[in-house]
């Protein structure tokens, strides 16, 4: 068996219940990178939660000892002491990874990994006054924030992002959809009324068809799946999109990191369908999820 054989089999049998999620692919890239370098590398992942991506390079890879050892961030506690149980050679920090004086004091790493992440400093700047995230203020926190996390790469380094994608085009392009059934119009709907970050409004123009606009569209594909399930009360009060791919290409530009592979990726496309007809000629589903390889220049 070849070694990438070797590896193909065991990210097989190992990512089962991640691939779901599309976090499958960003453990796959990572692994790749990772057996490049001669070393076990030194990883850091900003908003690690429980630890399933840095925790599972770590056990397949190895780790760095000592002060050298993989960094896992997170704000909540709950979720590091999870962490922390399944992964015991990770150090895991409860902070703010917006914190770029915290940042400073953890060193250099191999692989910055910010996956699901930097969204959650985007839909921070929700102002309850405007009863919608300020766009231009969390723009700015994401840039600030991203800057901030590069310089914990080594110069020669990588990064992996995975996140959220704004679709291209004018965010007030309309679009009408049809919903293919009474429960998928109905879970619309519940959608509409709770979701939280933005106003989602919409025109009903027949039964089960509206007109919404491409902002909108791409808030319900994105969220629906997680309607009803425990994951919704959080769900609902983030957007997952903040930048479209010229913005999100240029922010990486601008902190010296050289695009190796950026990859739109949807899971879900098929439960859309089921759920879901676009009428508007022209109008493709958004792109549901990105993932970017990038390497810091020396
Ligand atoms: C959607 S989860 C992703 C967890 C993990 N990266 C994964 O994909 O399995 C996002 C995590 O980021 C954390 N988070 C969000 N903003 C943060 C911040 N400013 N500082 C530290 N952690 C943060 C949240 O607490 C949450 O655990």
């Amino acid at each position: 068996m070849t070694t990438d054989q070797f590896w193909n089999f065991y990210w097989e049998t190992r990512l089962q219940y991640l691939q779901g999620q599309g976090k499958g692919e960003v453990i796959l890239q990572a692994s790749r990178l990772i057996r490049k370098m001669n070393q076990p590398a030194r990883i850091l992942e900003a908003g690690c939660g429980e630890a399933q991506i840095i925790g599972a390079l770590v056990d397949a890879h190895g780790n760095p000892t000592g002060k050298q050892s993989s960094v896992g961030i997170d704000r909540d506690e709950k979720a590091l002491v999870v962490a922390r149980q399944h992964y015991p050679p990770i150090r895991f920090l409860q902070g703010d990874f917006t914190d770029a004086s915290l940042l400073q004091s953890l060193g250099q790493f191999d692989l910055l990994l910010l996956v699901n992440a930097l969204h959650h400093v985007f839909s921070d700047a929700y102002d309850p006054t405007l009863g919608d995230i300020d766009v231009p203020l969390g723009k700015a926190n994401v840039r600030t924030s991203f800057a901030d996390l590069v310089q914990t790469i080594k110069p020669g380094g990588h990064l992996i992002l995975f996140d959220g994608l704004e679709a291209d085009g004018s965010p007030e392009t309309k679009v009408q959809i049809r919903f293919k059934n009474t429960d998928a119009w109905q879970k619309f709907q519940t959608f509409a009324q709770e979701y939280k970050p933005f106003r989602i409004h919409f025109s009903l123009i027949q039964d089960k068809l509206v007109e919404l606009t491409l902002h909108a569209f791409t808030r319900y594909v994105t969220k629906i799946i997680f309607l009803g399930k425990p994951l919704w009360e959080r769900e609902r009060h983030e957007s997952y999109q903040y930048f479209q791919e010229e913005e999100m290409r240029q922010m990486l530009l601008d902190n010296g990191l050289v695009i190796q592979e950026f990859q739109l990726i949807s899971v879900d496309y098929d439960h859309w369908l089921q759920e879901v007809e676009i009428i508007t000629p022209n109008v493709l589903f958004p792109p549901e999820h990105v993932i970017i390889t990038a390497q810091k220049m020396r």
